[in-house]
């Protein structure tokens, strides 16, 4: 490796692009004594040429296209900020790929839907994919797992992994209102998109699931096999009676070695008060990866937001500069396996369940039938108030019960003449 700049193009200079620039002028005397040589941008690429981006880009190439900037050969490594699973972001790492230059992107949408063919791509020429910006924002998780984990046969990684529904969960427990309400608010403040759908409906979370299954499991990145539920159906009762029965609703992606196959699931879940996990709250993620020597690792951590994001896209670029070459995913692309997936029905864990039920006699006794016939045992319940005649919450907890079972018995009481709404069914998990 020699000691010449390591000439940087940066596609898309938005929050995170204008990040990096920021992070590799404040830090450029820093970053050429760690990686020998200096870092250097040469181009850049976004759509308003006119655009204040916090940094001098006059003596740097301009590209209206962020194709060209990937083909531009006075740059050898492409920095893809733009974001999208497909369209303009999609054909800018692969002109790059297919014009010899590395590829750093903070592009979890990208990764989930092509990151196997592009790791092929990548490697088939000697040159690096890194991400690490993809999953978590500052978070090292990537690194943490492949690398520093690499002596174990993970169990299970999971984590919080989108700060956007941490927020609004956390909101909803500390002030005691409604989904919607809190989701207004995070918009206006600019914590939530204009179209927050991505980020609540669980699909940002689930695009970083499937990489880091990929990274821990030594399987291609399957984003279609992740179940995947958000958090709008979330109620302010839930989250009151998670906390009476001594948990947190946290949203979860979680990533579990089955005897049946591979899980991977976002979805709301109930973990105990004490743990790491539930007191991860705010705009904060957290990632923990069980491997079978090292047992439990945690890292918590901003997962979003331009400094952090910069800063774990500037460690890959200290990477590409030092020639420190990994597999894409931690395994060479050719030798990844295929996912096989576990049904989510062979789950067997503990399930909380909420019911609003018409206060009248012998409606218990019928729920509670109906869990027997499924052999589903309750361990806990609680009526509070009473109020005849009319709906109330009832909220039971199960003890370890197959989901098809909790299913089953599910589907009979919402036929109940007496329950009023669908059950409310949340996944307890004891960590
Ligand atoms: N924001 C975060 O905290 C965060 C955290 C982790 C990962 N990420 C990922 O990082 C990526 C960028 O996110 P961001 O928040 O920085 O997005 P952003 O603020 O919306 O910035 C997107 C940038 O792409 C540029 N752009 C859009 N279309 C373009 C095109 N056709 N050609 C060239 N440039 C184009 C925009 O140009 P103009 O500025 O001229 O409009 C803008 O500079 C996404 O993949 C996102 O998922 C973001």
């Amino acid at each position: 490796m020699g000691t010449a700049p390591l000439r940087v193009g940066i596609a898309g200079l938005g929050t995170v692009g204008a990040g990096v620039l920021k992070v590799l002028a404040t830090q450029a005397e820093l970053l050429a004594r760690r990686c020998g040589r200096p870092l250097v941008v040469t181009a850049v690429s976004a759509r308003d040429r006119g655009r204040d981006r916090g940094v001098d880009l006059s003596s740097v190439r301009w590209h209206d296209n962020a194709v060209d900037l990937a083909a531009d050969d006075q740059v050898d490594v492409v920095v893809e900020l733009i974001g999208g699973s497909d369209g303009i972001a999609a054909r800018t790492v692969e002109t790059a790929l297919a014009n010899a230059k590395h590829v750093v992107t903070a592009n979890k949408a990208l990764l989930a839907h092509h990151g196997t063919a592009l790791a092929h791509q990548a490697e088939a020429q000697g040159l690096t994919l890194a991400f690490e910006a993809a999953v978590a924002g500052g978070i090292p998780v990537i690194k943490g797992l492949r690398e520093g984990l690499a002596a174990n046969q993970v169990r299970e990684v999971h984590g919080i992994l989108n700060g956007t529904c941490n927020y609004i969960l956390t909101e909803m427990r500390t002030t005691g209102r409604d989904f919607a309400e809190v989701l207004a608010e995070a918009q206006a403040k600019g914590y939530a998109e204009a179209d927050p759908s991505f980020d609540i409906d669980g699909v940002d979370a689930a695009h970083k699931l499937a990489i880091l299954t990929s990274v821990a499991f030594g399987t291609r990145v399957d984003f279609a096999n992740v179940h995947v539920e958000g958090i709008r159906h979330i109620s302010a009762l839930d989250i009151d009676y998670a906390g009476q029965l001594g948990y947190r609703i946290k949203l979860l992606g979680i990533a579990r070695r089955t005897p049946n196959g591979i899980e991977q699931r976002v979805n709301p879940c109930m973990v105990p008060v004490g743990s790491l996990i539930a007191a991860t709250d705010g705009v904060f993620n957290a990632v923990v990866a069980d491997g079978d020597f090292a047992d439990k690792v945690a890292l918590v951590g901003r997962g979003a937001g331009a400094g952090p994001t910069a800063s774990a896209v500037v460690a890959d670029l200290v990477d590409i500069a030092i020639g420190r070459r990994t597999p894409t995913f931690g395994v060479p692309a050719g030798q990844l396996l295929p996912l096989t997936p576990a049904p989510l029905s062979a789950r067997r864990g503990r399930y909380y369940v909420r019911l609003m039920v018409v206060d009248r006699p012998g409606v218990i006794a019928d729920v509670a039938a109906a869990l027997r016939d499924q052999s589903v045992s309750m361990e806990s319940f609680l009526q509070r108030g009473r109020a005849p005649g009319e709906a109330v919450p009832v909220v039971l907890t199960t003890h370890d019960t197959e989901e098809v079972a909790m299913l089953r018995a599910l589907t009979v009481i919402g036929g109940l003449g007496a329950v009023q709404e669908p059950p409310r069914m949340i996944r307890i998990e004891d960590y």
